[in-house]
């Protein structure tokens, strides 16, 4: 099956490539690698021996993307590409709806010119919004954001939903992501922002290397059992199969499901920083701060829908997922 992955070069779609490669699968990235360094396509080729046919190209520019689908015609799209940082969504939303939005629509309106039937898209636990309690089930309301990167996911679930029920041959998988962290067992693919990190995982390695000089834990005063926020952090490779998983319930199936991958369990922010000290053997210098504005205290997942649809679950421990980051810091 050939498999069209915007954004395959960034931190989930590239591990989602090495997936789909060593699983007899051809995948053709398209990614204008705004937030995603040129050399993975190479990284992907050393863990493989095999590399996707790669284009530096903006999804959201449709010609461009007419060419890419009649030159590969592909089976089926995993759509990864968007902008992500959820604090630089509300300081520049119409750059946000702009990208997430468009790139969609046009890669949408190619699928339908030729005849592409199957999409697997990135979504997100933030659609759940501030009002669902956890763990979060899909067949919850799904119709509040809090910042409007969460609300590009919210709008292109409804997008995706709408193309669904106007041809009955289209099948559409949400997958829901939770915190996903961890690395490739090379070290070859991670999770590599520039500038300052804005995710836990991220700033945790970058303390323990001495990058950074401490962490600071947003807000111990939450009505958790040990005051700090709680997510349902998850392997990348874990979530990687999760994708391969989709796609062949999607090539079984049409119309609409959304599903969450996340493992079940939530682990508090101190819980994290402490299971990577464990997993590393090296001290995080840390401080408690303030709340960080828009957190919510306890996020994570049913997981039942994603086992008995998809046959999936998360198989990775926190300590492994721990040890690949610290891995991947010390292989860049
Ligand atoms: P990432 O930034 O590493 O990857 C996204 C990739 O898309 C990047 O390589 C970037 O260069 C590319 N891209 C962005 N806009 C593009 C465009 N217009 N045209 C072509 N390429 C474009 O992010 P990620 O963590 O791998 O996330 C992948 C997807 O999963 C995103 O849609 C994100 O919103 C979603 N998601 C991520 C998380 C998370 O915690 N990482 C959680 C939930 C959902
Ligand atoms: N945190 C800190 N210090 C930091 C960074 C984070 O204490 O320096 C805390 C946060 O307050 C939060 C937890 O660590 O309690 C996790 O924060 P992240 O920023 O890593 O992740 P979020 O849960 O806020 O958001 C992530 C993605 C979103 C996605 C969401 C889905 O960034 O894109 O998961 O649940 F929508």
């Amino acid at each position: 099956m050939r498999v069209l992955v915007t954004g395959g070069a960034g931190f989930i779609g590239s591990h989602t490539c090495v997936e789909l490669l060593n699983h007899g699968y051809e995948a053709i990235v398209v990614d204008n690698l705004c937030n995603a360094k040129p050399d993975v396509m190479d990284r992907i080729e050393k863990i493989c021996g095999k590399r996707p046919t790669f284009y530096c190209q903006d999804v959201c520019d449709r010609e461009a993307m007419r060419e890419i689908f009649a030159k590969e015609k592909p089976d089926a799209v995993i759509h990864f590409a968007g902008l992500k940082a959820v604090g630089e969504s509300c300081s520049i939303p119409l750059r946000y709806y702009r990208n997430n939005l468009d790139s969609t629509l046009s890669l949408l309106e190619c699928m339908q010119e030729f005849g592409c039937k199957k999409i697997v898209f990135s979504s997100s636990a933030t659609v759940y919004g501030p009002y669902n309690p956890s763990p979060y089930v899909e067949s919850m309301p799904v119709n509040t954001a809090t910042n409007p990167y969460g609300w590009t996911k919210v709008f292109i679930e409804q997008i995706l939903r709408d193309f669904a029920a106007a041809d009955s041959e289209l099948s559409v998988v949400n997958l829901r992501y939770f915190n996903p962290i961890g690395a490739h067992e090379s070290g070859l693919l991670g999770d590599d922002p520039d500038g300052i990190p804005n995710n836990l995982m991220p700033y945790i390695v970058r303390v323990a290397a001495g990058q950074l000089e401490k962490l600071t834990i947003f807000g111990d005063d939450y009505d958790t059992p040990d005051g700090s926020c709680i997510r349902d952090y998850l392997h990348v490779v874990d979530l990687a199969k999760g994708h391969l998983k989709a796609l062949e319930y999607a090539s079984k199936h049409c119309g609409v499901e959304a599903v969450n991958l996340g493992t079940g369990r939530g682990q508090s922010v101190f819980e994290l920083v402490e299971a990577f000290e464990k997993a590393s053997g090296v001290k995080v210098n840390r401080i408690v701060g303030g709340r960080r504005e828009g957190d919510l205290p306890a996020i994570w997942a049913d997981t039942s829908k994603a086992e008995a649809l998809l046959g999936w679950t998360a198989d990775k421990t926190v300590e492994e997922m721990c040890a690949d980051s610290w891995n991947f810091v010390n292989h860049k």
